[in-house]
């Protein structure tokens, strides 16, 4: 089926319309959304985002919900939680970053300031910069140590953006696509190490780069010098506060995305968030699932054009 044929894009707006007046009929047929939303009453709908709202509730008196909370709060979880991220980077994989660079704005002045850019001049954008976005994204800025109920104690490293319960759910990653001291690749940034890891070559650019349906007149990937990718493990909230650690996936996918246009807006680079990717498409090309982990947002990076 060709999802652009206008035609058809008509024809299954006059279904819907249809359908709004006799919502019951069990009909072949496309739904808009608007459709959706005005029939949300009527059983036969499926209407999963309200589901997930119901079903990410909070009801402290659930017993299967006090139990996975419970969980986090003995020894065990707290030292795994203190080496949450710790990992061992292969020299070979492993892309040292310059110091961060200073952000001389004032915050009042990023925040008016922030706008939506989509058009880029095709200039590089040099490592400090995007090394700096990236830490003040997702970088460790302070700790606190703890002690265990059995004696010892435990250290608790904390990050520029908050995240519920201390899961950190979201990794940051990069597409660099014009970053002269990196090759066109993607990389993650480790938080605890502060270094990018190198996991996919151009080959996986160029896959990721097709999976955007997004016009280069709206948003002109081209001359973008890099994609900030967020990608979700969302069982690593849900594992303690269930559906609702989806909702928290979400969250904290807004926070990380701000930090990194404020950052932008103070060294005068033009960002914007782009959900219009195919997630299949997306998720091949990351090698993610799709599900257990997935790619939940992107923040395209370059010089304003
Ligand atoms: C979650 C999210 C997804 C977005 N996705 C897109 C997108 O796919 N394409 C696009 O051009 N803009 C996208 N935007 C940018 C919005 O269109 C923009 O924030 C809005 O028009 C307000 O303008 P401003 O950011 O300049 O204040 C997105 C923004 C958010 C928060």
């Amino acid at each position: 089926m060709d999802h652009t044929d206008p035609e058809l894009a008509q024809s299954s707006a006059g279904v819907s319309a249809y359908r709004l007046l006799s919502p019951g009929l069990s009909a072949v047929g496309l739904r808009t959304h608007q459709a959706r939303y005005d029939n949300l009453g009527e059983p036969a709908f499926p209407r999963p985002a309200e589901e997930f709202i119901v079903a990410s509730r909070f009801a402290p008196w659930e017993r299967e919900a006090q139990l996975s909370g419970a969980d986090y709060f003995g020894d065990v979880m707290a030292t795994a939680l203190s080496v949450i991220d710790h990992e061992s980077v292969p020299d070979a994989d492993r892309v040292e970053l310059p110091p961060p660079l200073s952000v001389s704005i004032a915050l009042d002045e990023a925040i008016v300031r922030r706008r939506s850019v989509r058009r880029y001049t095709g200039d590089p954008v040099s490592l400090a910069e995007i090394g700096t976005l990236l830490r003040f994204a997702a970088g460790v800025t302070g700790e606190a140590d703890a002690e265990l109920m059995r004696g010892g104690g435990a250290t608790f490293r904390f990050r520029a953006v908050p995240s519920g319960g201390g899961l950190y759910p979201v990794e940051v990653h990069l597409a660099a696509l014009d970053v002269p001291e990196l090759d066109v690749g993607t990389y993650r940034y480790s938080p605890v190490e502060d270094v990018l890891v190198r996991t996919g070559d151009r080959a996986v650019v160029d896959r990721l780069r097709d999976s955007f349906a997004i016009p280069g007149e709206i948003i002109s990937i081209d001359s973008a010098a890099a994609v900030v990718l967020l990608i979700a493990r969302p069982w690593r909230s849900m594992r303690k506060y269930g559906p609702r650690g989806m909702r928290f996936v979400l969250h904290e996918c807004g926070g990380i995305a701000q930090n990194v246009h404020l950052t932008a807006t103070g060294f005068g680079l033009g960002t914007t968030d782009c959900s219009s990717y195919v997630d299949d498409h997306a998720n091949e090309a990351l090698g993610l699932d799709g599900v257990l982990s997935f790619l939940a947002h992107t923040i395209f990076v370059g010089w304003p054009g």
